[in-house]
């Protein structure tokens, strides 16, 4: 193999990809495999594949010029891709000349980035603390702050991300007030009913939250098959006697059951449940298990609803395995632990990430005052993205800055 060279030390080989895993040396050590190379940065040996690195090249011609899409079709790489030579250098980079004749420099930086070891993949991920047995209130955030400053707003969308809720405080008691707020966030997501539900006491109401009744946590719609993952509840009045809002961590409670009863985690993450939410016109029927993983192995969608479920339709065998299961859940989060109860105030605006977030309130005398909130969806996705925007992460980082548009 010919190598290019600067004034870089020349790359060494190995004859097996696994031993790069073990490779050890001063900073920007180069070592080539037969399909994957290692290089030493911040002291610590990062293995990328050949085809990976071919596939995210940003020389010139593989990127669309104006928006930097990929325009290398990623299959059109040779089975047998690999550098004809290769340098590293701490500022330049990773310069690869590939056998197919193309040239590709991807600096440190946008190595480090994009790194896809464990450790790397383990600390880009955001921290997420689940609540304590004691659960305290949501963190608090004035309306002003949320929509006056980047500073402010960030600050609500960690804690959304980080806590599962929080509460804007001071928020106009206007009708649709939530609607606006939504939309100066991101965007409505809209499902059956209507796009701003009321809740309040009302005789005729298709949802055990138009009673005056306690209201046991649970997740909204899991009647859809990707039930909305924010929801945002505006408390427009809130005068009633009693009626105190209840949130429980879902992933809190997950966490329990699946580090005391395995057996019954794994039976929530295999049988479906059936839900359904209707009206006279209306009807939303989803049948999902109740906790769907991540590809990591991570609760991603955590959903519950005593009140909505149907008829379980499960294997005979499984029927009261599931039982068993549900109802351990039920109870740790009937429990009291990882719930925080409170009395949200006129004004106040609660944020819940709703794939684990469970929302409930307490009994209340629908004739010593007035309660009045509206609620709108909203997805996580919008969350991530407002997020990104703000702290200029959106804006691709090029492994060939020299060459981007
Ligand atoms: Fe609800």
């Amino acid at each position: 193999m010919s190598l290019v060279g600067h004034d870089t030390p020349q790359p060494t080989t190995v004859d097996r990809d696994t031993d790069l895993g073990s490779v050890v040396g001063p900073e920007g050590a180069l070592v080539l495999g037969p399909r994957a190379l290692a290089v030493v940065i911040d002291g610590r040996a990062r293995r990328f594949h050949y085809v990976w690195l071919r596939d995210n090249s940003w020389a010139g011609e593989d990127r669309v010029a104006q928006s930097g899409e990929r325009k290398l079709f990623t299959a059109s790489i040779a089975d047998g891709i690999a550098p004809t030579s290769a340098s590293y250098d701490p500022n330049a980079g990773l310069e690869i000349l590939w056998n197919d004749g193309r040239a590709a420099t991807y600096s440190p930086a946008w190595l480090r980035r994009y790194d896809y070891s464990p450790a790397a993949r383990a600390a880009r991920r955001s921290p997420v603390t689940l609540w304590s047995a004691a659960a305290g209130e949501p963190p608090r955030f004035p309306h002003d702050e949320v929509l006056g400053s980047a500073e402010g707003q960030l600050a609500y969308l960690d804690a959304v991300r980080e806590h599962g809720a929080a509460i804007v405080t001071g928020v106009p008691c206007e009708h649709h007030e939530v609607e606006r707020f939504a939309e100066r966030i991101g965007h409505v997501r809209e499902v059956a009913f209507e796009r701003v539900h009321n809740v309040r006491h009302d005789p005729a109401g298709y949802n055990v939250a138009h009673t005056p009744g306690e209201l046991k946590p649970h997740t909204d719609m899991p009647s859809y098959n990707w039930p909305p993952s924010i929801q945002l509840l505006h408390f427009l009045t809130n005068q009633a006697t009693g009626g105190e809002s209840t949130l429980v961590d879902g992933w809190a409670a997950v966490a329990e059951l699946r580090r005391d009863a395995p057996e019954h985690f794994d039976t929530l993450v295999r049988v479906p449940v059936p839900y359904q939410l209707f009206s006279d016109d209306e009807d939303t029927w989803a049948e999902n298990p109740m906790i769907q993983l991540d590809t990591d192995g991570q609760v991603r969608l955590f959903r519950f609803s005593n009140q909505l479920a149907q008829p379980l339709a499960a294997p005979f065998e499984e029927v009261e395995v599931f039982y068993a299961a549900y109802r351990h859940l039920a109870r740790i989060i009937d429990s009291g632990r990882y719930r925080a109860t409170f009395k949200s105030s006129d004004g106040d605006l609660l944020t819940v990430h709703s794939h684990r977030v469970l929302h409930g309130r307490m009994p209340y005398d629908p004739a010593s005052g007035a309660r009045h909130l509206q609620d709108v969806y909203m997805e996580f996705d919008d969350f991530t993205a407002r997020r990104r925007v703000l702290r200029g992460e959106h804006q691709p980082l090029p492994a060939q800055p020299q060459e981007t548009r």
